[in-house]
């Protein structure tokens, strides 16, 4: 009864082939697009976090997230070739699995896509006090309006976090007129983001204080600091993934890439495969000039991250060099290593690009409950397009106060495990989806088809619980807590209204767009 309601896939792919839209995208630029979403607050800002979860063995965490990420990313290829519509794992979902997983996921992605764009929009406040007001203008912001109240995880002093707020603010508002990213923009801003990354390698690993004793102990907090500890190298992989999310929105795009077998999956690993690198690179360039060990608790356990406890720790002055205490991880290590100017140039980077991922962030929300709205999973009035603008714009509005507000209030950190805590469960749908498309419709039209598919997608899943279970404890639980309100709004509102339960199957792939309506019960259904 619960997993009946699966949208026929011949009615989503239908739409595909009416939009067919050109294939003009080479692998090159897919990679591109992919970097220009995935790189943002987590190595400029989740760095210092990591640290203070592993110490060195942050760059081990790169690693074990870039593998998981790698798996995950060769699974969504496949679904994502296979089914180029919008919507995601949650379309992905509803055409393999059902409407009810498909509604979790749907509400899962809230986390990855909402409260992802919550936390770049504090990574940027960080950059954005430090380098543009503080270093630039000589412009203390008060503690009160640069932090979340400390009682919520923010610092000492801390009510609001202003900056961060009024940049959620400010891209709603742009997407709310119509203003989407073009490819010449994402380019120079990867091309701004890489320039300053490469600097800071270069400048670290040439730098007089670059010493290879600062990488011992290596895992000061081990490699497994505990289930729901958030410690150690697994629990510092289960944080830093954040730095990882956005490689999806690649997917969305298969459709429009050229030859989709070869290009699809070299833009998705080859966008990840270049980021891990470059983290690790970062992490050891980070690490090796002025240390990262964390700054332990009175029985030799760190602090957690974003706690009260390292607040407090962080504002004694024997730590304000501290990388682990550093709201601007990177520019602050090239600026205690003499490098103030390229720092601040690497603060402007961050400042310029970060709004880029912020933007993607929250257009990918809004086209989620788009496509939810429109299957009549949530309330129609939210997929009612403005006239002029032609953008969905309540729901990009409702969106973006929901971002502005978790901005403002709650830290980085905190955010970043909430998101990751949703992306994780949406990557192991997707890998759920392959696994069960490759059983009911094995014969069907794969652009991808992913080789090895009952070892990676397997792997994907044990490699999103592994980094699940190692989130810190209120991450873990904020899971089945969102879970449990979603799946009391699917039985109270969804459920009755939903388009399929009703027997009509829409699917509208282009805001604005035609929409296709296909009776698959011509009786009706209310079930
Ligand atoms: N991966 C993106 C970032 O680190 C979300 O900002």
């Amino acid at each position: 009864m619960l997993f009946d309601r699966v949208k026929p896939l011949d009615a989503i792919l239908a739409t595909a082939e009416r939009k067919s839209l050109h294939r003009s995208l080479s692998g090159l630029q897919l990679m591109l697009f992919g970097i220009g979403c995935i790189i943002g607050t987590g190595i400029f800002v989740l760095t210092a976090a990591g640290a203070q979860k592993a110490g060195p063995g942050l760059m081990l965490a790169f690693a074990i997230a870039g593998a998981v990420c790698i798996v995950a990313a060769l699974c969504y290829a496949e679904v994502a070739a296979m089914i180029p519509v919008a919507g995601s794992a949650y379309t992905y979902s509803y055409a393999s699995v059902g409407e009810f997983l498909a509604w979790t996921v749907g509400w899962a992605l809230i986390l990855e896509y909402a409260v992802a764009a919550s936390a770049v929009s504090v990574g940027w406040s960080g950059y954005f006090t430090g380098t543009i007001l503080n270093e630039f203008l000589g412009i203390q912001l008060p503690a009160w309006l640069s932090a979340g109240p400390l009682a919520l995880g923010g610092a000492p002093g801390g009510l609001i976090n202003l900056p961060a707020l009024l940049i959620a603010m400010l891209i709603t508002g742009l997407l709310m007129i119509g203003t989407s990213e073009s490819a010449k923009v994402n380019a120079v801003l990867v091309a701004i983001k890489v320039t300053a990354l490469t600097a800071f390698v270069a400048l670290t690993f040439t730098s007089a204080e670059f010493d290879v004793d600062k990488f011992n102990p290596f895992l000061p907090a081990g490699v497994f600091g505990g289930i729901g500890t958030g410690l150690g190298a697994v629990g510092a992989a289960a944080t830093i993934f954040f730095a990882y999310v956005g490689f999806d929105a690649v997917s969305t795009a298969a459709e429009e890439t050229k030859n989709p077998q070869r290009n699809v999956p070299f833009g998705l690993i080859g966008s990840l495969l270049f980021c891990t690198v470059f983290y690790i690179l970062v992490a050891a360039g980070a690490i090796g000039t002025i240390g990262g060990q964390p700054i332990m608790g009175p029985n030799g356990i760190p602090f957690p991250a974003g706690s009260e406890e390292l607040a407090r720790q962080c504002a004694l002055p024997q730590y304000a060099a501290s990388l682990v205490c550093s709201d601007e991880a990177l520019a602050h290590v090239l600026r205690q290593i003499g490098w103030s100017g390229v720092g601040n140039m690497l603060g402007v980077a961050a400042f310029l690009a970060l709004p880029s991922v912020i933007l993607v962030l929250i257009f990918a929300q809004t086209r989620i409950f788009f496509v939810m709205s429109r299957d009549g999973l949530l309330p129609e009035r939210l997929s009612t397009v403005h006239p002029k603008w032609k953008t969905p714009h309540i729901v990009t509005f409702l969106t973006g106060l929901v971002v502005a507000v978790g901005a403002a209030f709650f830290p980085v950190g905190l955010l970043a495990d909430y998101a990751n805590a949703g992306t994780l469960y949406a990557f192991f749908m997707v890998a759920v989806t392959v696994m069960v498309l490759r059983v009911k419709d094995p014969h069907r039209k794969r652009p991808f088809r992913m080789a090895g598919v009952w070892i990676v997608a397997p792997l994907a899943l044990a490699g999103c619980v592994f980094l699940y279970v190692n989130l810190p404890i209120e991450a873990i639980l904020v899971l089945p807590a969102w879970g449990a309100i979603g799946i009391a709004i699917y039985f109270l509102y969804s459920r009755r209204r939903s388009h399929l339960g009703r027997g009509i199957v829409e699917v509208v792939d282009d805001i604005g767009g035609e929409e296709t309506m296909i009776p698959i019960h011509p009786e009706g259904r209310t079930g």
